[in-house]
């Protein structure tokens, strides 16, 4: 496929055949992502390949509290959490909220689940000292867990960066062995896809980018 047309049509995979994914299609998806960048080319990334039932069964469990919220805010009309403005929706609510299947199910229904992890004595958090959520250290991780994506389109697969059950982080680390100095960025389900999406839902380049400054005029197409 040519580049571009991989990069406009490259969707989240939730729904999966029967298929497998065996261990030497998923060595070449990796051999090939591992050449994502990082900061300082650390590459901290470090990737635990889960088919046990009872781990994806564990990792469902642990995508239930986040789902709640997300599903809760949402329907109030916020942006899910977001950590500039605080929640609307209170515990019991969010208790009460059911969280949308498809949100629980993929580490179920996949060929495989990925545990994309980074190792934070190795990456470069630019923004740590800064007072706000970091958002370097991801840098140098989702480029990696972007590439595990289109390296699996490549071999017909598809899967989706996933990132609910992360907010139990250290629940998972309990029932991986992960040590605490390493971080769960993704938790990625991958399976041969039911159906291949190609309209995907994206701003404009207008909506998104200015010149010069913040409130710039939009960049917009020379007209020809
Ligand atoms: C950082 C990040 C976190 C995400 N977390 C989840 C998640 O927890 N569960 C999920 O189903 N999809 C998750 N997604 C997938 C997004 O929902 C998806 O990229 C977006 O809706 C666009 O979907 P499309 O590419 O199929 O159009 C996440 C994506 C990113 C980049």
């Amino acid at each position: 496929m040519e580049l571009y047309d991989v990069m406009r049509t490259t969707f989240s995979g939730r729904e999966y055949t029967s298929d497998a994914l065996p261990d030497d299609t998923l060595y070449r998806i990796l051999d090939h992502a591992r050449f994502a960048p990082s900061g300082g080319n650390r590459q901290g990334w470090k990737v635990i390949v889960v088919r046990d039932r009872a781990t994806r069964e564990a990792l469902s469990k642990l995508t239930e509290p986040a789902a709640k919220r997300y599903a809760a805010q949402q329907a109030n009309g916020e942006n899910p959490w977001n950590t500039i403005d605080p929640p609307r929706v209170d515990a019991t609510t969010i208790e009460r909220t059911q969280p949308p299947a498809r949100l629980l199910e993929t580490v179920l229904k996949s060929a495989v689940v990925l545990l994309i992890c980074v190792d934070l004595k190795v990456v470069a958090s630019t923004d740590q000292e800064l007072k706000r959520v970091g958002v370097i250290s991801g840098a140098s991780i989702y480029p990696f867990a972007w590439n595990i994506l289109l390296a699996a389109r490549q071999e017909g697969y598809a899967g989706t960066i996933t990132t609910l059950a992360c907010s139990q982080e250290p629940k998972i680390q309990l029932l991986l062995g992960i040590p605490s100095h390493v971080a769960v960025a993704a938790v990625m389900p991958l399976g041969r896809p039911v159906k291949s999406l190609t309209k995907l839902k994206r701003k404009a380049v207008p909506d998104f980018a200015m010149l010069e400054r913040w409130g710039g005029a939009p960049l917009a197409p020379k007209p020809s």
